[in-house]
């Protein structure tokens, strides 16, 4: 890959806070990680609804919309979903720029590369969510029937049965969805935002 030389940065004169100012509210990554079938989608999705309709400005990015697109030439090596959270990072800290809510909805297995997007940000504008489910029930529900291609071989590198999932070590908010319903989850995550100040 060759590197650009011989940038600099140029600056706005509207800034992130007068973005945010002219919306009414903070601007911060939603960033939910989880096994696959775990619910991330389904709960970030209901989440941008309730945020919505609140008039608060969001955007949401899944993974496997934005693998058909922007990241559409990577596949699923452990070096390849860190370019791909690398690059939902960059993208997702571009829309906080412009003063969105940013949902992000990505497995997001390796600890690391989530803390590395952690820290392109600005203190607090970093929302971790784990969505927790057990491996057992994710198999259960297994909504595309990846698990039961992943159990036969058809599926290499499958997360969870052959390849890991790390679980956060201190996420800001943790969703059970073994024990939540949906509407439940958006609750306790619309909570946070408010106790917290952000909307
Ligand atoms: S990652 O790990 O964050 O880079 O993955 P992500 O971009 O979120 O993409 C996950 C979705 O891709 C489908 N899929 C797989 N997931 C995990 N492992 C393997 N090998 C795999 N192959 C395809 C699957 O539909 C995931 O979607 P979710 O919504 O998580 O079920």
């Amino acid at each position: 890959m060759t590197k650009s030389t011989n940038i600099a940065w140029h600056e706005s004169e509207i800034t992130k806070v007068n973005r945010q100012e002219a919306k009414g509210h903070k601007s911060a990554i939603l960033w939910f990680t989880g096994l696959s079938g775990s619910g991330k989608s389904t709960v970030s999705v209901a989440l941008e609804t309730a945020l919505h309709t609140k008039g608060i400005h969001t955007y949401r990015l899944d993974g496997d919309n934005v693998r058909h697109g922007l990241n559409k030439n990577l596949g699923f090596s452990q070096e390849d979903r860190t370019e791909n959270i690398r690059r939902i990072g960059e993208v997702s800290k571009l829309m906080v720029d412009a003063g969105l809510f940013t949902l992000t909805a990505f497995i997001s297995p390796y600890r690391e590369d989530r803390e590395q997007v952690r820290n392109l940000m600005e203190a607090g504008e970093f929302i971790e969510i784990y969505v927790k489910a057990s491996l057992e029930t994710c198999e259960q529900r297994d909504p595309k029937g990846l698990y039961k291609k992943a159990r036969v071989g058809e599926i290499r590198d499958f997360t969870g049965i052959d390849a890991p999932y790390e679980e956060p070590n201190n996420p800001e908010i943790i969703i059970d969805t073994n024990q939540l319903s949906i509407e439940e989850s958006v609750k306790v995550i619309a909570s946070y935002l408010s106790e917290k100040d952000y909307i």
